[in-house]
C-alpha cells in the first residue's frame, strides 16, 4: 500500500509496534521525563503516518525491506535518581513484531529482570537477533536461560549487571564465544 502512494514507508506493525514501546519506556520512566523520551517517535507528520524508518532516533531499517534492523534504546528509560532495592522489568514481548532485528541495545536502563510471563517465546522470536547489548542494567543469572534461546546470537554485552561471573560461563558458554561475553560485577 505504501509502494503505491510512492514511497516505502516503515511496516505498520512495527511502527505500532515501537510507538507502545515508547509508551512502555513512559510507563516505567519517573513522572515529568514524558518529552524526553523518544520525542522524534511520533504518531504522525502533517497528519500523515510518520516513517519510522526515517528520522526516528535510535531506529534503523534494512534499505531494501523497510524492516526493523537495529534499535539503540539505551539510557532511554528516566529517572531522577536510581534505587537498586525497587523491580523494574522490561517486557521482551513488545520486541515479538521484529523478525528482522539484527542489533539490539537496551543499555543503561536499569531493569531488575524481564517479565517471564511467556518470555521463553519472545526472546525466540528474535531468530535474527545477533547484538543484544544488556550493559548497566541490573539482571542477575536469572535471565540467562532465556538469553540462550537467542539462536543467532553472537555477541552479548553483560557488563555491570548483576550476573556472577563463573555461572556465566557455565550458563552461556555453551553457544557463546567467551571473547564476546562481557560481564563485570556491579557492586
Ligand atoms: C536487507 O534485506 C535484504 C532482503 O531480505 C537482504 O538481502 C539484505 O542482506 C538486508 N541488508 C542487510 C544490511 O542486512
Ligand atoms: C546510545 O549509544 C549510542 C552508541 O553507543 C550513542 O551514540 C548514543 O549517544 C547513546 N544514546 C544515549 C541516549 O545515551
Ligand atoms: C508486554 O507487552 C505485550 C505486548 O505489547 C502485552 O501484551 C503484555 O500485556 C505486556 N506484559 C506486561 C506484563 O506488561
Ligand atoms: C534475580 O532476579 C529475579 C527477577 O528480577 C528475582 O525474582 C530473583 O529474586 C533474583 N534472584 C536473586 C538471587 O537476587
Ligand atoms: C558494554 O556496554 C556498555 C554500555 O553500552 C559499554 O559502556 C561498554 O563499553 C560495552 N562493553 C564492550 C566490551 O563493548
Amino acid at each position: 500500500m505504501n509502494e503505491m502512494q510512492g514511497y516505502k514507508a516503515c511496516l505498520e506493525t512495527e511502527r505500532t509496534a515501537l510507538l507502545a514501546i515508547k509508551s512502555f519506556f513512559i510507563s516505567v520512566s519517573d513522572v515529568g521525563y514524558d518529552d524526553k523520551i523518544l520525542p522524534s517517535w511520533v504518531g504522525e507528520d502533517d497528519g500523515m503516518p510518520s516513517d519510522c524508518c526515517d528520522a526516528w532516533e535510535g531506529v534503523m531499517c534494512n534499505a531494501t525491506t523497510r524492516r526493523v534492523m537495529q534499535l539503540s534504546l539505551n539510557y532511554t528509560r528516566r529517572l531522577k535518581y536510581y534505587d537498586r532495592t525497587s523491580a523494574s522489568f522490561m517486557n521482551m514481548s513488545l520486541f515479538h513484531p521484529f523478525e528482522e532485528l539484527q542489533s539490539l541495545d537496551l543499555s543503561e536502563n536499569w531493569f531488575t529482570g524481564i517479565y517471564e510471563n511467556r518470555a521463553y517465546d519472545s526472546f525466540g522470536s528474535l531468530k535474527q537477533l545477533k547484538m543484544l547489548n544488556l550493559g548497566f542494567n541490573y539482571v542477575n543469572d536469572s535471565i540467562l536461560p532465556y538469553l540462550n534461546t537467542l539462536t543467532s546470537l553472537t555477541t552479548l554485552n553483560l557488563s555491570y549487571n548483576k550476573i556472577e561471573g563463573s555461572r556465566t560461563k557455565q550458563g552461556i558458554h555453551i553457544r557463546f564465544r567467551p571473547a564476546d561475553i562481557h560481564v563485570r560485577q556491579l557492586n
